[in-house]
């Protein structure tokens, strides 16, 4: 399973890739915004800075709504470096220009899943990843984890390479939930990949074998 973070943060993503287990980063224009990173020329030298400090896929999201403008703005996002990942909104013009991007080798995220039918037309047009957010069915009472298991069954019914990527997780137990189903990424915040770190038996193990140690020497 491959683990992004959900940030636009940059001291969060350095953190993060200093855990030597990240494997990516997931940005979208609301997360831009909450750094102030505004204007395009400031949100394309952002992109730029996240991408010196992982080593893995970073999800750039176009604001172009119709096909011809996602295309340029997903054209200029995949120059800035080889690590960007053009995302694009689950909708008519995103799917087109998915498949337009696929076509080229160009990576892509379709952003803003939230069926099982969104998810197949999104692997039927080649993305390379496909976010369903989890968090935000669960906060209108839909089941999220139900959604990433229907979406696993039908991309191994037919064999489907499109990476399905959990998204708007909210906890610890929401990233171990989407490992048992077998989701095959998950972007979520700092302290739920910290979460899986801790346990109260590892603390009092380590302080009884460094107790151990400090009387026999
Ligand atoms: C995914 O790519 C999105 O950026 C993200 O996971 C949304 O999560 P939220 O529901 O916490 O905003």
């Amino acid at each position: 399973m491959k683990f992004f973070i959900d940030t636009a943060n940059l001291d969060q993503i350095r953190e993060a890739q200093e855990r030597g287990v990240l494997d990516g980063v997931t940005t979208n224009p609301s997360l831009m915004a909450k750094e102030g990173i505004t204007g395009k020329e400031n949100i394309m030298n952002h992109y730029k800075a996240i991408c010196e400090i992982v080593d893995g896929d970073v999800s750039a999201e176009v604001i172009a709504t119709d096909f011809e403008g996602m295309v340029r703005e997903g054209e200029e996002l995949a120059a800035l470096n080889p690590q960007i990942v053009v995302k694009l909104p689950m909708i008519k013009d995103g799917i087109k220009a998915c498949k337009y991007f696929s076509d080229k080798g160009v990576k892509t995220n379709v952003t803003l899943v939230f069926s099982a039918g969104q998810a197949l037309i999104a692997a039927k047009a080649g993305a390379t990843y496909m976010s369903p957010f989890i968090g935000r069915l669960d906060d209108v009472s839909t089941d999220g984890l139900g959604l990433i298991s229907e979406i696993r069954l039908i991309y191994d019914n037919y064999g489907f390479k499109t990476q399905i990527l959990a998204a708007s997780i909210r906890h610890t137990m929401h990233i171990m939930d989407c490992a048992k189903i077998g989701a095959d990424v998950m972007t979520g915040p700092l302290k739920a990949i910290d979460g899986l770190l801790n346990h109260p038996l590892t603390d009092i193990g380590l302080a009884k074998f460094l107790a151990d140690f400090k009387k026999g020497n």
